[in-house]
């Protein structure tokens, strides 16, 4: 079993691949997206959840989405299709810095894909480069809710607190419109559902080849989780304009 193939099954209960319930990607959502005929552009769209419930929103929403992994993409395709948004749906299979655009977007999301461009400002750069005039950004990332262990860090990453993150942020150029911090629910449903998904999948296949395996890596990463950043990962997600110069 490949690793795009181990996070479908991971993901089959919480299909949106952030630690956020349904509630407040709504409320994102509505802050991000106040017209209902934004273009809207998805780096690192996974599954397209997000991409699929902005498009819901209302018939005059135009999105696009990018991801490297062709199977999330397909089933981001299919769900459209479902929906009946598949006409205003484009999807790019193609790393997200090489995205270019000859029309900018109205709203740029990015949630839990920092690490592609190298941490959050420098997504947000890449948002910007995308953005039209009076545009908006949804953004997703990390951050420390309290020191961190040297292994946390290893494993997910060099962010900082909360405030701190803020504060660059604005340093950067921006201004946060709306927020959302995702609170012990949020987070802990994320990882219960994740791990939870993959192991039950792991019982139900005993006689898979990928069975043990399977099961083994929804124990280790449980494990992880809880012993290791479970009481210092925190969540936050921005809905970003940029400051007039
Ligand atoms: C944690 S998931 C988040 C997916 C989605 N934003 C969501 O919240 O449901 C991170 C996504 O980044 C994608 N990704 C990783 N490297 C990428 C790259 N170089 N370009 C575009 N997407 C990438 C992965 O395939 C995955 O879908």
């Amino acid at each position: 079993m490949n690793r795009e193939q181990m996070s479908r099954i991971a993901h089959a209960g919480h299909p949106v691949k952030s630690p956020l319930g349904d509630d407040s990607v709504r409320r994102l959502l509505a802050r991000g997206l106040p017209r209902g005929d934004e273009r809207v552009l998805d780096l690192g769209c996974g599954g397209g959840e997000w991409l699929l419930r902005a498009l819901a929103m209302g018939p005059r929403v135009h999105a696009e989405g990018v991801d490297i992994a062709e199977g999330d993409l397909c089933r981001a395709a299919a769900a459209a299709r479902d929906l009946g948004v598949r006409d205003r749906l484009v999807l790019h299979h193609l790393s997200a810095e090489d995205f270019q655009s000859a029309e900018p977007f109205d709203v740029v999301l990015s949630f839990g894909a920092a690490h592609v461009f190298g941490g959050l400002l420098p997504t947000l750069a890449a948002a910007r480069s995308h953005l039209a005039p009076g545009g908006r950004v949804l953004v997703g990332d990390g951050f420390w809710e309290r020191p961190p262990s040297r292994e946390a860090v290893e494993m997910l990453g060099d962010f900082t607190d909360l405030a701190t993150t803020v504060d660059r942020v604005v340093a950067d150029g921006w201004t946060p419109v709306d927020g959302h911090v995702s609170t012990r629910q949020e987070l802990d449903d994320y990882e219960w559902a994740c791990w939870g998904s993959l192991a039950a999948w792991a019982l139900d296949h005993p006689g898979d080849p990928d069975s043990s395996h399977a099961l083994a890596t929804a124990t280790a990463r449980r494990t992880e989780w809880l012993r290791v950043y479970r009481d210092t990962f925190g969540f936050v997600s921005l809905v970003l304009r940029p400051t007039p110069e």
